[in-house]
């Protein structure tokens, strides 16, 4: 594909088959400049990673002012400096340790358990509707104390944020979706965090209201602010996740069979599809000064696109990276959900993922759970899974069959 060929990021072309665009962006331009998204985009390992470690200082992440504030208010992902690390330090305790251990694990495997309860006996399942789209935002809001009962209100909101989020063609439909979420999401959750206030309990709203570091309290609306990015960073992204380890597991039976026969593979099978098939294919930042990279120079004050699902199968970081290998050499399962990771699916740097181990720990207690309960899975007759999405991106129907366990 030359230059010129290379179809545009926002075609129906690039929707249906991101990838062999992704290779030739690699190869031929590793910068180009996008008119219509207003942004440089880069799509190398080296330089994606080089933007997310951001050593020298040079770029922030002031795209969230206009990306994601209209949906969410001021939130963790627009902050810097000592601002950001006081955030991230009121929050962060909840998502690791003993909290996600004690607290959350019991929650996150009663929610699991719950949602295949629904279809265990049946012999089939769709593994998206019935399962990925619902477990991980079940377990925020039972982790948060709120009602699993309104999960369809929950659903919409974070799927209009992401839309919002992943508006590259400035669809002004998609735009005011979101806006009302924001104000849809205010009303019902601000009375919320005001009771809690009055009455903390063990849940993790109680501990956001309570939280202090440095003598540093968040306000309703920053507590309204990181429950909505909560919903969506974790409830949309670890929907995709879950999906997506089942397709490349169903796809490719004999790592499907290692896996169900050894679980302690899980982590590797999580952190390879993380690397195949990101949740997030990219990632916006905002240039401080001017910046060489691969291909030229990033003008100080640019929208910069981060190709993650680019760079995670460039084929000069992993050895034939357009193949799902489980057992591959080159990723690193044990750090692969630390800011010391080798893929770029949580990103990296001061903004990496503060929910990568709370969601190893759903997508371990899910995978296993599932294969408990469905000895013999296998794609429904003559199905083949479809991925969907551009700026999020996964399966969008996983119809399965499988012999029920007797009772
Ligand atoms: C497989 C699942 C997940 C993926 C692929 C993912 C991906 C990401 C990425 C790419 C970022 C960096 C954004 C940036 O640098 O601009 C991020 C940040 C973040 N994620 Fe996740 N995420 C996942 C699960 C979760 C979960 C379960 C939660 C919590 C419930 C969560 C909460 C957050 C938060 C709060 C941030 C902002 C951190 C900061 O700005 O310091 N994520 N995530």
């Amino acid at each position: 594909m030359s230059t010129a060929q290379i179809p545009d990021i926002l075609s129906p072309e690039f929707a249906a088959n991101p990838y062999p665009v992704y290779r030739a962006m690699r190869e031929s331009a590793p910068l180009v400049w996008h008119e219509g998204m207003q942004s440089w985009i880069v799509s190398r390992y080296a330089d994606v990673e080089r933007v997310f470690k951001d050593k020298e200082a040079q770029f922030t992440t002031d795209n969230y002012n206009w990306q994601i504030e209209p949906v969410h208010g001021k939130t963790i992902l627009q902050m810097s400096g000592r601002e950001h690390s006081v955030r991230r330090a009121l929050v962060a305790p909840a998502f690791r340790g003993s909290d996600l251990q004690e607290k959350f694990l019991p929650v996150i495997e009663s929610n699991s358990r719950d949602l295949i309860d629904q279809f265990r006996t049946t012999g089939s399942a769709d593994l998206v509707h019935d399962y990925a789209t619902r477990f991980p935002v079940n377990v925020i809001a039972d982790m948060l104390g709120l009602d699993k009962a309104d999960h369809t209100r929950f659903h919409g909101w974070y799927t209009a944020v992401i839309a919002f989020l992943g508006n590259l063609a400035g669809d002004p439909e998609v735009a005011a979706a979101g806006e009302r979420t924001r104000v849809e999401f205010a009303e019902y959750m601000i009375p919320i965090i005001r009771a809690r206030r009055e009455n903390l309990g063990d849940d993790l709203l109680s501990t956001l209201c309570a939280a202090e570091v440095d003598g540093v309290r968040m306000n309703d609306e920053d507590i309204k602010a990181f429950c909505s990015l909560l919903l969506a960073a974790g409830g949309e992204t670890t929907d995709k996740a879950i999906a997506s380890i089942f397709a490349n597991l169903l796809m490719h039976p004999e790592q499907l069979a290692a896996v169900r026969e050894d679980r302690s593979l899980i982590p590797r099978a999580f952190a390879e599809t993380l690397r195949f098939t990101p949740p997030v294919h990219m990632i916006m930042r905002q240039s401080a000064v001017d910046v060489e990279v691969t291909g030229g120079t990033i003008p100080a004050g640019a929208t910069v696109t981060c190709l993650i699902g680019a760079a995670n199968r460039d084929e000069n970081r992993y050895k034939d990276p357009d193949r799902f290998d489980l057992f591959r050499e080159d990723l690193t399962a044990t750090t692969a959900f630390s800011a010391a990771a080798d893929h770029l699916a949580f990103a990296l740097g001061r903004h990496f993922c503060v929910g990568a181990l709370l969601a190893k720990a759903e997508v371990e207690t899910g995978v296993n759970q599932l294969l408990d309960a469905m000895p013999d899975v296998r794609f429904a007759d003559g199905f083949d899974p479809v991925e969907q999405g551009v700026f999020t991106r996964g399966p969008q129907t996983l119809p399965v069959r499988f012999t029920p366990l007797a009772a």
